[in-house]
């Protein structure tokens, strides 16, 4: 499991202190348990060949049940060398999906959102230009698919500035995770070609108000995801 590389280290990474909520084993709305991954068989040529593949509900599976005790720095971690290990599967990203995506005006597709939130993403990142500074409302998981991603976390100070805490690679398979508010806040860029990941959130943020802020001044608006 690649972990990302990081370039700068301003101060101490956000702690874990005032982290309260999990997300429960089961998702009694969608029925669903936690008895592991779907398995199908891939026929590619090769009649013996059994290619074992993870599916993107299975994924939420086993991302539900190692969050369950608590979403902290550890879980979150572990959430990511998972996602990083089932986004080299083939076929947990469909091509028609990461198609849609190259070019397109939009910037992220939804794979699944469960009635509680926990919510997984597939997103590009323009090399063009950086992200505005923003937030979510919500901890994530970010890991690259394809290309290659600049990230950046900041820090809101308490007199109302931005502070960069610090900036890292991350390559395919590499990820980055983030606390709840108000240690959610990042920006990011695609290095040389558009960047996609898939990220986790536990909350469906496509629907929440989010902050973009002036990286310079701290000032803030308010905006749904664009
Ligand atoms: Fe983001």
């Amino acid at each position: 499991m690649a972990e990302p590389r990081r370039l700068v280290d301003l101060d101490d990474p956000p702690g874990a202190s005032g982290l309260k909520h999990g997300v429960s084993a089961v998702d009694k709305d969608c029925g669903r348990g936690v008895s592991g991954w779907s398995h199908q068989l891939k026929p590619d040529g090769y009649a013996d060949a059994v290619r074992e593949t993870v599916s993107v509900s299975g994924f939420m599976v086993q991302a539900r049940s190692m969050l369950s005790g608590g979403v902290s720095e550890d879980t979150l971690r572990a959430v990511g060398r998972l996602l990083g290990d089932v986004s080299r599967e083939t076929g947990f990203v469909q091509e028609r999906e990461m198609r849609a995506l190259h070019g397109a005006d939009s910037s992220f597709t939804v794979l699944q959102t469960d009635p509680d939130g926990l919510t997984l993403m597939l997103a590009r990142f323009s090399p063009d230009e950086e992200t505005p500074v923003h937030d979510h409302g919500s901890w994530g998981v970010a890991c690259v698919v394809k290309g290659r991603d600049r990230y950046r976390h900041w820090e809101l100070r308490e007199d109302g500035r931005l502070r960069l805490l610090y900036e890292m690679e991350l390559e395919a398979g590499s990820f980055v995770t983030w606390l709840d508010p108000p240690l959610d806040i990042h920006s990011q860029q695609g290095i040389g070609e558009a960047a996609l990941e898939l990220v986790l959130f536990g909350k469906n943020v496509t629907t929440i108000p989010r902050h973009y802020y002036d990286s310079t001044t701290g000032e803030a608006r308010t905006a749904l995801p664009r």
